[in-house]
C-alpha cells in the first residue's frame, strides 16, 4: 500500500478503537510523538526517585522507611518499563538517557522542587501520584499497545503510592500542632506545581489536538486537572488541611471545583531548567550514572561472555 492508503487505513483503525502494535504501520509523526511523550514519562519516573530518595534514611519509623523504599523502587521500575515501551518505537535507551544527562530531555516539572520535610513525602504521594493516577488511567486506554499495557500495570502500584502519601498527611494533620503545621506547609508548597504537572492549559498545548486525534491522549490537560482538583479538595477537607487557593469555590451548576489562576510563568521557567532544583536533580543523575558505569560494564562483559558460542560446543 502507498503511504496515503496506509494513512487512511491507520486513521480507520484509530477511529475503530484498534490498538496499534510496534510492527504495525504508523505515521512517522505518530511514532515521534510517542517517543517524545513516553521518553519524558520514563525520565520523570527516574528523576522522581531523587526527591523521595533523600528521605529514605530520615523516615520517622522502620515501617515508613520500608514503605518509602518500596515506592522509590517502584518508580525506578516504572521508568525502566516505560523505556522498554519506548524502545519498541525504534529508539535506543542509551540515546534517550544521554539526552537526559545532556539536559536536552524534558521530565516532569514537579520533580524540580525541594523536599523540605517529612510531610513532603506525604504530599508527593497524595498530590503527585494522585495526579499521575488520573493521567495514567486515561493513558491505559491509549492507542499504542505497549504504552497502554505499561500504564495498566503501573497504575496498580500508583494507587499504593497515593494511599501511603495520604495516610502520612492524615496522620500529621491529626498529630501535634507542629506536625499539623508541617503538613500545611507542604500542602502550600506542592499544590500549585501539582496542578501544573498536568501540562499547560489546553489553549497553550501544541500537542494535545494531534495526540487526541490519534487516541493517545483521551483527556485534555484541563480535563485531567479538573478531575484532580475535584478529587483532592474533599480529601483536604476530610483531614482539615487548607489548599492555598483563596479563589477555590464549588460551582453548583457544573458540579466542579473552580480554582484560581495558575502561575504559568513559573511552569515555563521550571521546564526551561530554571526551577529550584533542576541543576541539583540533573547533577545527582549524572553522578549516579558515572558511579554506575562499572555495573553497566560488568553486565555487558557478562552478556558478551555468555552470548558467544562456547568453544567446547564449537
Ligand atoms: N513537566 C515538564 N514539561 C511539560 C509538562 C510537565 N508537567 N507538561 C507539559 N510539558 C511540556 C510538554 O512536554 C511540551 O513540550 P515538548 O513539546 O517540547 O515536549 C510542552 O510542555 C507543551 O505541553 P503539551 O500539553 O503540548 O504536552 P503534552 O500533550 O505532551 O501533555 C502531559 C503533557 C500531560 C504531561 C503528557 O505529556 C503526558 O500525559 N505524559 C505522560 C505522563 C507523564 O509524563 N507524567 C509525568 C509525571 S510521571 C509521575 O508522575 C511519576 C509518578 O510515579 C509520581
Amino acid at each position: 500500500m502507498d503511504n496515503t492508503a496506509n494513512e487512511k487505513h491507520f486513521e480507520e483503525r484509530i477511529r475503530a478503537g484498534e490498538v496499534i502494535e510496534p510492527k504495525d504501520w504508523m505515521p512517522e509523526r505518530y511514532r515521534k510523538q510517542l517517543v517524545r511523550m513516553m521518553s519524558q514519562h520514563a525520565h520523570s519516573e527516574i528523576i522522581g526517585m531523587l526527591p523521595e530518595g533523600n528521605w529514605i534514611t530520615r523516615a520517622p519509623s522502620l515501617r515508613r522507611k520500608m514503605i518509602l523504599l518500596a515506592k522509590v523502587q517502584d518508580e525506578g521500575g516504572h521508568g525502566l518499563y516505560i523505556y522498554s515501551g519506548t524502545e519498541t518505537l525504534g529508539v535506543k535507551r542509551e540515546d534517550l538517557l544521554q539526552d537526559l544527562l545532556d539536559g536536552k530531555a524534558k521530565y516532569s516539572n514537579i520533580f524540580n522542587y525541594p523536599t523540605l520535610s517529612w510531610a513532603d513525602m506525604g504530599t508527593i504521594g497524595w498530590f503527585v501520584d494522585g495526579a499521575a493516577i488520573i493521567n495514567q488511567t486515561t493513558l491505559a486506554k491509549c492507542s499504542y499497545g505497549p504504552y497502554s499495557r505499561a500504564m495498566i500495570r503501573i497504575c496498580k502500584e500508583e494507587n499504593f503510592h497515593k494511599k501511603q502519601g495520604f495516610e502520612i498527611m492524615a496522620t500529621l494533620a491529626a498529630g501535634t500542632p507542629e506536625q499539623r503545621a508541617m503538613a500545611q506547609d507542604a500542602v502550600n508548597r506542592w499544590w500549585w506545581p501539582s496542578l501544573m504537572m498536568l501540562g499547560p492549559s489546553d489553549k497553550d498545548s501544541p500537542n494535545t489536538a494531534e495526540l487526541s486525534l490519534w487516541g493517545v491522549k483521551r483527556k485534555s490537560n484541563d480535563e485531567l486537572r479538573q478531575r484532580f482538583v475535584d478529587m483532592t479538595v474533599p480529601q483536604a477537607q476530610a483531614i482539615g488541611l487548607t489548599l492555598p487557593d483563596p479563589d477555590l469555590k464549588f460551582n453548583e451548576q457544573t458540579g466542579h471545583w473552580e480554582h484560581g489562576p495558575i502561575n504559568w510563568d513559573e511552569f515555563f521557567a521550571v521546564i526551561k531548567g530554571n526551577g529550584p532544583c533542576n541543576r541539583e536533580r540533573l547533577g545527582a543523575k549524572r553522578k549516579a550514572h558515572e558511579q554506575g558505569a562499572w555495573v553497566r560494564e560488568a553486565a555487558a562483559a557478562y552478556a558478551r561472555k555468555h552470548s558467544e558460542p562456547s568453544k567446547a560446543a564449537a
